[in-house]
């Protein structure tokens, strides 16, 4: 299956960082097909060698083990292309087409139009309209097109179905793919995996057995030379709105009755528009938000958000989010979601914790609450089931056995050296081979806004603002007062 990739922000920050580390990835793994062309399209004039160049210097700051050799790049190169576009001018469109439809020989695909065309969006959103609409004025929109979104994909609920107004002026929605890279991230298919290709868990998998769930989406980084993307976002846009809400879904869906795209994304909707409502005072009672100030993080100091570049004197963006919600259903009706995610936390650390409930007649001394299970995104994937077990070392002195905590740990990267596929390789993949399963549909990104939108605009009318946390902590004191309203206590506490 031949294809074309253009990728439209060709210079941009994301393609160099993510997308092409990625595309290489999957050239080395021998995932991308063969007969492929990899276009970059961005303002200033460029050859392809430059432009090859200017890859090949920024690849130098990847992982170590990421690194092409020489001879790696040399071909990977090959399939590299640049062209400069005004996006504006329709003509320089018709121009793209052309490119598209006749590859040259030296391609290797002479005269003959690729299987699949994929055009990624990875510029600013405020481009998205004109450049949706000058690729369907352009006829740049057949059935072998697919076009990738990447977030942002709106600052509220109103923006957002703007640009899925415009996205579908030119694209049927199958064919509109929007990037919620959490969701490329091995452990996510492993949930998948876990709750539905084994039958162990599904008939513990709801309020008669779980306690309750937390979705930490920690970071240690601060918002580095963001300062004015992040500020005009915040936290709740930035991760909740999408990352955590996402992996939210997975959790609480219920089994899909096939693998279809469809089929996943029609029970994460489900889940969506289950997810309590909040009332101005409900956020003032279940959202807790806060900004960091200096501290010390990994053992160096770092400033205050305030003090950050681009970032305004008075700002009172938020940094972190702790939120406490439920999933409105017979499956999980009374179970507490426990939401989390911030900057310059104690460390960089994506995990759900699925607590159990506790036995119901203790016999043995010691806590009681036994098992959880934790599936963990970053910095490692894996998954741990903590039970209690016997140390074997005999009961104490009052007679009682003593039990301590065990667990049962899956190493993945161990199980499946050679698998293992970062999230932006897999979902670009996905993108080329038009498997959907892992782009989220609009009626999903809508839905996710209209439930964060309420707090927005209980934040616009609350003057107390943000609550200061020191960097390298695990955020507002608050967040703890929040889960221990329900008796309970965030994971890193247990
Ligand atoms: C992005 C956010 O979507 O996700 C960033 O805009 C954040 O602010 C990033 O740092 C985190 O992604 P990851 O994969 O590094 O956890």
């Amino acid at each position: 299956m031949s294809f074309d990739l253009v990728l439209f922000g060709g210079t941009g920050d994301l393609t160099w960082r993510k997308l092409m580390p990625a595309l290489f990835q999957a050239f080395r793994h021998g995932k991308l097909p063969e007969g492929g062309r990899i276009l970059a399209v961005a303002r200033d004039e460029r050859s392809d060698e430059a432009y090859r160049e200017f890859i090949r210097e920024k690849f130098t700051g990847v992982d170590e083990a990421k690194q092409p050799t020489d001879q790696e790049f040399a071909a990977f190169a090959q399939l590299l292309h640049y062209r400069r576009m005004d996006l504006s001018k329709p003509e320089h469109y018709q121009g793209l087409k052309r490119w598209i439809e006749s590859p040259t020989s030296e391609e290797g695909r002479s005269g003959s139009r690729a299987d699949t065309v994929v055009l990624f969006l990875a510029t600013s959103p405020y481009l998205f309209p004109v450049i949706c609409s000058q690729l369907g004025a352009a006829g740049l929109n057949g059935p072998h097109v697919r076009v990738v979104l990447e977030k942002p994909l709106g600052h509220d609920l109103v923006s957002a179905q703007e640009i899925n107004r415009i996205v579908r002026a030119s694209f049927r929605e199958e064919q509109a793919l929007r990037i919620d890279h959490y969701l490329g991230k091995p452990a996510v298919q492993n949930l998948m995996a876990l709750r539905f290709g084994n039958a162990l868990f599904e008939p513990l998998w709801r309020r008669e057995s779980i306690a309750n769930i937390q979705i930490t989406i920690a970071e240690s980084i601060g918002v580095g030379t963001r300062g004015d993307f992040y500020d005009q976002t915040g936290a709740l846009r930035d991760m909740i709105q999408n990352h955590a809400l996402q992996l939210l879904t997975m959790i609480a869906m219920e089994p899909p009755s096939t693998s279809d795209a469809d089929a996943i994304r029609d029970e994460k909707l489900k889940v969506l528009r289950s997810l309590r409502p909040f009332t101005p005072e409900t956020v003032m009672r279940d959202v807790v938000r806060g900004q960091y100030k200096a501290g010390t993080v990994d053992g160096k100091k770092v400033p205050s958000y305030l003090e950050e570049a681009k970032v305004p004197a008075n700002s009172t963006c938020e940094t972190f989010v702790a939120l406490r919600t439920e999933v409105q259903s017979w499956r999980w009706a009374g179970v507490p979601f426990y939401l989390r995610t911030g900057k310059r936390l104690a460390a960089r650390d994506a995990q759900i914790v699925v607590n159990f409930r506790e036995v119901p007649h203790p016999i043995f001394s010691g806590t009681r609450q036994a098992n959880k299970l934790v599936i963990n995104l970053q910095p490692e994937d894996g998954l741990e089931l903590h039970l209690l077990a016997a140390k074997g070392g005999g009961p104490s002195s009052n007679g009682a056995e003593v039990l301590s905590p065990v667990s049962l740990d899956l190493d993945f990267d161990k199980a499946f050296p050679s698998e293992r596929v970062g999230a932006y390789e897999r979902l670009l993949m996905d993108a080329i081979t038009g498997r959907l399963n892992l782009f989220v549909r609009s009626d999903e990104q809508e839905q996710a806004w209209r439930w964060v939108e309420p707090v927005l605009d209980a934040w616009k009318a609350d003057t107390i603002g943000p609550r200061g946390y020191v960097a390298g902590s695990w955020g507002p004191a608050a967040a703890s007062a929040l889960v221990a309203r329900d008796g309970n206590v965030w994971a890193e506490e247990q």
